[in-house]
This record gives structure tokens, sequence and C-alpha cells, in this order.
């Protein structure tokens, strides 16, 4: 949420840090700017505007000229999008300037105090209340002043502070949020995301929460709050820089969508054990002797991911007979749960940064649960923090919209099941099973890709719906939630998921010609209970699309999937439902890598 960019160097600062900015939009999308300097000049440039980036660079002057500067992408919390709360924020002598991704809780109290000073507000953001801190403080450094305000601020933050008298450097910080230097040669950068760097650098740095760095042309240093040194080397990002690009297609979701044959294979790459039938989980740091000893499995994840979870918990809960549930991060972590020391915490996250999760993650540490990690970013915050984990390598996804992560994470969880599975009762013959199904997978996946024509059809016939129902039952219901919230953040249908046995318990009145159901039908033990649900909609003349294995008489359409294993039938089910969201969103015209009031990685409450 929010990102942040930097650069010191020798080159023309403004188009690269615009570059960075369009790399960073889907952290937040609704204003942006940018604050300039170099060694030689005696002041800052600074330029705001609302809207996107593509407004920022409208408005930038062809004669801003720099070799240093900051610039800011926002996604609103304190105050409305408006060129006035769009960051950098200057201080009141222009000399100081802030970009800031997360929220300073104690604003409120400390701008008070300001104005009781004689301060004067330009903006309703929070981060205004930093910029005026440090341009007040007496120290004699720009890394001094910096730590003396952050020693002011409760919350979280991941900030970037150029300074007039200090032009040589850039001063950044972190507490939440993420931050990261990129190490050029006789140049830095520093980001929110290395996805700003790389066509740039691969070598970065990644800051702790509770860890500062002063950047300059040829140097980098990292230091605590308090000021004793850090030692940080740098790492190589796994990710080239061309995978951060559309590659041919129209938009971001539209190629991650079509690049899931590639993806799950590359989550199943090097795992597979054909000898034991089992697989290899690196990171996992599980040997057989815990595997045994877990009596619970409890995962946490927000969004899509936690939809990526309750696949997941089935799956272990089938294949190694664990009880397994799943559950919003942001809800456990405000209940009080009791943490028990057999239970096994998985926390789930395609970017690794969501403050829910990483909350909950930290709660559950605090108390001496033991925490896996599934995650896509590698070093991300939660990777970090949790004790082991897997890696889903979905690759880069940029679009809001989280498409391949959801089917990485959920194949990833396939072999987690199976790893704990093998090790407690699953067969050799029942884990030969399943491998073969994860092998299946890439090639039923592309099979599932190429009806894109069919699918765009009955993508049409449904942009008018004013609503949408998802049914499902068991292994169908996590599916139907994960494409009810697809349609509704892409296209902005309302859409709800339900299970298709609790339709009798209220939801069938709603049933009437112009509410279209989705329906899951997958070819397992509850086919004929399924299908029974179907009947009901019909005899109520409610329209119906089916996700089945095979034709379906009671649905007025039905999308064929192929089959694969019953426990594996999720992953697959779900992906005609992308195209049907990607395609019902692009016939209504919607922005479809950037939903309205929606950004990526939510690094907020
Ligand atoms: C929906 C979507 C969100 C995220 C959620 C968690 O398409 O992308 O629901 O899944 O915000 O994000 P991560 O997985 O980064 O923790």
């Amino acid at each position: 949420m929010c990102g942040i960019v930097g650069y010191i160097g020798k080159r023309d600062v403004a188009p690269l840090l615009l570059e960075g900015l369009q790399r960073l939009e889907y952290r937040g999308y609704d204003s942006a700017g940018i604050a300039v300097t170099s060694p030689k000049a005696t002041g800052l440039k600074t330029v705001k505007a609302k809207g996107r980036v593509r407004d920022l660079e409208a408005k930038v002057p062809a004669r801003f000229k720099g070799t240093t500067g900051i610039a800011h992408t926002r996604w609103a919390t304190h105050g409305a999008p408006s060129d006035e709360n769009a960051h950098p924020h200057l201080s009141q002598d222009g000399k100081v300037a802030v970009v800031h991704n997360g929220i300073i809780d104690n604003a409120s109290e400390l701008r008070a105090k300001l104005t009781a000073d004689g301060v004067e507000f330009l903006s309703e953001t929070d981060t205004e209340v930093l910029t005026h801190l440090v341009a007040r403080s007496q120290a004699n450094t720009l890394e001094e002043k910096v730590r003396e305000a952050l020693r002011h601020i409760e919350g979280t933050y991941g900030i970037a502070v150029l300074h007039a008298d200090f032009n040589d450097r850039i001063v950044v910080a972190r507490n939440g949020s993420p931050v990261v230097l990129g190490i050029g040669e006789k140049e830095m950068f520093v980001a929110s995301d290395v996805a700003a760097l790389v066509s740039h650098t691969r070598q970065v740095v990644t800051l702790d929460d509770g860890e500062m760095a002063t950047i300059k042309a040829d140097d980098y240093r990292t230091y605590t709050t308090e000021g004793s040194r850090t030692t940080a080397s740098p790492t190589t990002v796994e990710w080239e820089a061309e995978s951060y690009d559309m590659g041919g297609h129209d938009t971001y979701m539209h190629k991650e969508i079509f690049e899931q044959p590639d993806a799950v294979d590359r989550v199943l790459r090097g795992r597979i054990d054909d000898r034991f039938s089992t697989v290899h989980l690196g990171g996992l740091n599980l040997d057989a002797h815990d595997a045994r000893k877990v009596r619970r499995v409890k995962i946490l994840g927000c969004g899509t991911s936690y939809h990526a979870g309750m696949i997941g918990a089935q799956m272990i809960e089938e294949l190694a007979r664990i009880p397994a549930d799943a559950e919003p991060a942001s809800e456990f972590r405000y209940r009080n749960p009791v943490v028990d020391p057999d239970t096994l915490y998985i926390a789930v996250s395609q970017s690794g940064e969501t403050y829910d999760v990483l909350a909950a993650v930290q709660e559950l540490k605090r108390k001496g649960a033991r925490v896996l990690g599934v995650v896509n970013v590698v070093g991300s915050a939660i990777a970090r923090e949790a004790d082991a984990g897997v890696y889903v390598h979905a690759g880069p996804e940029v679009c809001v919209v989280s498409t391949k992560c959801f089917t990485n994470t959920t194949v990833a969880f396939g072999l987690l099941a199976l790893h704990l599975g093998r090790i407690r009762d699953l067969s050799v013959s029942d884990g030969k099973r399943i491998i073969e199904g994860l092998r299946k997978l890439p090639g039923q996946i592309s099979e599932v890709l190429k009806q894109e024509d069919e699918i765009k059809k009955i993508a049409k016939q449904y942009a008018d719906a004013r609503s949408m129902l998802f049914i499902g039952r068991v292994r169908g219901y996590p599916v139907a939630r994960e494409a009810s919230l697809k349609l509704k953040e892409v296209s902005y249908i309302h859409a709800e998921a339900y299970p298709a046995s609790e339709l009798k318990h209220g939801p069938l009145a709603l049933i009437e010609p112009a509410l279209p159901t989705v329906a899951i039908v997958p070819n397992d033990d509850l086919l004929e209970k399924n299908r029974a649900a179907l009947e009901e909609i019909k005899a109520r003349s409610g329209k119906i699309l089916a996700v089945a294995h095979q034709e379906q008489e009671k649905a007025d359409q039905t999308i064929v999937v192929p089959k694969n294993e019953n426990e594996l039938d999720p992953i697959l089910m779900g992906i005609p439902l992308q195209l049907l969201a990607y395609h019902t969103a692009l016939a209504l015209g919607r922005d479809i890598d950037k939903p309205r009031n929606l950004a990526k990685s939510v690094t907020v409450e």
C-alpha cells in the first residue's frame, strides 16, 4: 500500500523515478508526487498530482532536473486523494521532503501539538507531522534529525527523507512497511518493492524493522533507529526484469492468468520424489518426528490467500488426516485465540507484507507457536518472520487481482499435504496417485485456457447482471468464494458465495431469472447432491452456469474442465472463472489491473 522510490547518482532523476512509480503503481494509485535536488542545488523542486502516475508525468515540467530524488504513489488512508494530500510532504521552509508508506497512529495528537507551536499544516495526512518533526529538529545531521523525529512516532512506516541542506544523501527507515535498497554502480536506489529497481540493479539490501539507512551515490550504511551500525550484505533478486513487463498482453491480469501452466510447473520443479512417492520441501524444516506430533493445522491469510488456505486445509485434512481449517488472519488476531503447542500454524500471503497476516504471525510467535509461511515474495516480511516455509514461486504478480499466485498457493498446499500425508498415513499408491495428478496440472490448465473464446462469449451475457450467486459444496465451496471475490473486485458486480447445501436455509429466496448462479460441480461423491441444488434453482427459473467435469443437464451453460484427482480438482475449477471475471470486467470497460479503491500489498490494518 503506497509505493516509495528514490534515487541518488549521476543520471537525470525524474524519468527514473517516474518509471519506478509506474512499476509500483499497483500499491496505490490515487495520487503521486516527486521531489528532486542535486549536489549543486540550493533547494528542492516538487510536483504532485491527484490521479495516476501518468497524471503526475504530464505535470512534470521539461526542465525538472536533478540527480537525487524521492517519489511516491499513494493509496489514501488519512485525507482524500488530492494534490495537497499527495506525497512528498514538504516542511514550511521547503527544505525537507518526506515520502511515507504506513500509518502514524498518533498523528492527530502530534498535529495538535505542532499546530499549538505555530506549524501550519498544508494537508490532512498523517505523514506531514513527520516532515515538520524532521524540519524542527535541532540535531546536526540528517540521520539524527530523522531519528529524533521517529522517536515521537507510533505506527508503521517505510520512509525516505530528502533535505536541501544535506543533498548528498537520502535517509530511509523501516518499521512495518518494506524498504529495499538497490545497489548500483556509483548510484543507489530505494523502493518499497524490488519491482521498481530490477531494471537497474538486481543487488538489493532489504531493511529490517527498526532499521535505517543512509544512501549516497557511491555508498550506503545501515543502522538501527538507536544509531548502532548493522551489517546488511546485498542479495541477488531472483526474478528477471522482464517478468515485470506485460509481455504482449493487454493487461497484467491476462498475462498472469496465461502464465499459470508455467508457474505451476515452477512450484513443482525439483520437489517431487518418485522413489518414496513424496515431495521435498527444502525450507520446511519439519522432520518426520515433528510432523507426527502435529495435532491440528490452522491456516491464516486474507482475501484470495485465505481462500487458497481453505483449499489447503481441505487437502491437508484429506491427505494427511490432520484436522485443519483456515481463518482470515484479520479476525484471528483480534479474538484472543487459544494458541496450542501441538498446532502447526501456516501464514499464507502472496506479497508477504499483508499487515494483518504479519501481525497474526508476530502474535503467534510471541505466544511460542510454530509458524510456517506459504509465501510468494522471497525475503518478504512474513517469509522472514515465519520459522520456516514453502515458497510458491509464482513469479511477480503485478495485477492487483490475484490469479496465478492463488493457483500456485493451492499447488504448494497440495505438496505440503502430500508431504505430511506420506509421513503419516497416506499410502505409497495414494502418494503416487497425487503426484501423477500434480504433474498433470500444467497441461490441464492449458486445456482450460484454450476455452477463452467460449468463456468470453459467456461473460458478455453476464455483464449486465446486477448480482451473481456462486455455489459449491466442500471442495467446490472455496472455489465459489474465490470466483465470487474475483468477479466483484474486477467487474464491480455484486457477487456472493454460498455453500450449495445452505441454499434452502435462505438464499433460495433470491433466485429469479435476473440472478444468475455459477455452480461448481465436480465429479466427486457429492455430484448428485450438487445436481439436486441445480434442480432447485432451475425450478425457480434461475439461470445457471456450471463449471463441471461433464455437461450438466440443468445448467444453461457448462464450462467443462479436465478431471484430476478429487483432492486436486479445486485447483483447476477456479481457472475458467478467473477468465469469466476478466472478460466480464473487460466488457464493462473496467480498469482491470487497478480496480477502484484497492491496492495490492495491504500494509495497513
Ligand atoms: C484479491 C487479492 C487480495 C489479496 C489479499 C492478501 O484478488 O489479491 O484479496 O489476496 O489482500 O494479500 P497477500 O496474499 O499479499 O497477503
